[in-house]
């Protein structure tokens, strides 16, 4: 039976650089069936939800999940908001490791992200005297499930983790030291230290080549990652992959809807392109295929930048160019 791959497109540049990945999926020797289906904004325009019944039902059955972006100024006012989709989605789906990769020259790090807890999702709310309040929370098994992810995936790389928090402040982060010291316990072949969110914000952007993995909770892993990208790159480049214990996985990129550009057909899509490798690899079983796909994509921006990469090709032309590539690299390994 072929595998079904959920695209939610959303909006802004999201469907103008789900196109391109569509095209990649239907061109690479795979057995999958490809079905968009309404999500974001858009959603809400068209059923009142940005998360229809059956946007969710298909994604739950499908072998993954592939997401534009959500959100944009139409909605900012709107009492239900686009990204309450995305959350919700990534909630029912449990992904709670979100890894963020960011390479360019020396730079080779991931950032693993947890998804699906902190101030997300806790408790919040109005009181009469008009305070509005967002809570913090982590239970220890969901600092646990998150750190694990964190050491088992730097035993596979340079062995060293760093585990980034606020534990001078807040007492979630020191809950969540304490689990990283006693899962570090299980990993004495990864070398681990501890940062403060504060300082580890400067050493992404004046060391980041000697950061190789980094575990830390919802927000600030927000935040840092689009740091990360910044100094590698840009977010046209940044990818992700939200993964659970089993599940259809998230696979989307880091950013978001782009409303300045979107519609002017010059949104890069290598951020979306890479999504598509990442799904390759922990969702549908083809790291051979990741990396062909993961190559063409920087073939096709070195030769076509977009203006975010210093040069002017459409989101077409990236697309074209990278589907080029591809067949010939697609060719190269028939003959081999
Ligand atoms: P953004 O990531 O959409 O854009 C930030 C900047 O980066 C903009 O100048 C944009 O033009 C640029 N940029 C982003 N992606 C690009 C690409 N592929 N090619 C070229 N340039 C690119 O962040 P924002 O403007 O703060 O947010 C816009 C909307 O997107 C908001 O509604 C926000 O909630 C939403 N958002 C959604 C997601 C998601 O769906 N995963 C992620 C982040 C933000
Ligand atoms: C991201 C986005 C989302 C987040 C928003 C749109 C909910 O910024 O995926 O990084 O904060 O997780
Ligand atoms: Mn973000």
């Amino acid at each position: 039976m072929s595998d079904l791959i959920a695209c939610l497109p959303g909006d802004g540049i999201g469907p103008e650089v789900m196109d391109e990945a569509v095209r990649v999926l239907e061109r690479l020797p795979i057995d999958a069936d490809v079905v968009r289906l309404p999500f974001g904004g858009s959603a809400i325009d068209e059923a009142g939800d940005p998360l229809p019944a059956e946007t969710l039902e298909a994604c739950r059955g499908a072998r993954a999940v592939l997401l534009g972006a959500v959100g944009g100024p139409r909605w900012d006012r709107s009492p239900v908001r686009p990204e309450a989709g995305l959350l919700r989605l990534r909630k029912e789906l449990d992904v709670y490791a979100n890894l963020r990769p960011a390479t360019q020259g020396e730079v080779d790090l991931v950032i693993v992200r947890e998804l699906v807890g902190g101030l997300y999702f806790g408790a919040r709310g109005l009181r009469a005297d008009g305070t509005v309040f967002d809570t913090c929370e982590y239970h220890p098994v969901q600092v646990e499930r998150i750190v694990r992810r964190g050491f088992e995936l730097a035993a596979t790389r340079r062995r060293s983790l760093v585990s980034v928090d606020k534990a001078n402040v807040l007492d979630t982060s020191r809950l969540w030291r304490r689990v990283v010291d006693e899962v570090a316990q299980e990993y004495p072949n990864v070398e681990l230290r501890h940062a403060l969110v504060d300082s580890f914000a400067m050493e992404l952007v004046t060391s980041p080549g000697r950061i190789d993995v980094a575990v830390t909770e919802n927000m600030f892993g927000d935040i840092l990652s689009d740091v990360a990208a910044a100094v590698t790159g840009g977010l046209g480049l940044a990818a992700s992959a939200s993964l659970g214990d089993g599940g259809p996985g998230i696979f989307e990129p880091v950013h978001g809807s782009a409303p300045d550009i979107a519609g002017t057909g010059h949104a890069n899509p290598t951020a979306m392109l890479r999504s598509v490798a990442l799904m390759l690899e922990h969702a549908l079983g083809r790291p051979d295929l990741a990396v062909l796909v993961a190559s063409a994509a920087d073939d096709a921006l070195g030769s076509h930048p977009t203006p975010d990469a210093g040069g002017r090709a459409t989101t077409r032309e990236v697309g074209d160019a990278f589907l080029a590539s591809l067949d010939e690299r697609l060719a190269q390994v028939a003959l081999r």
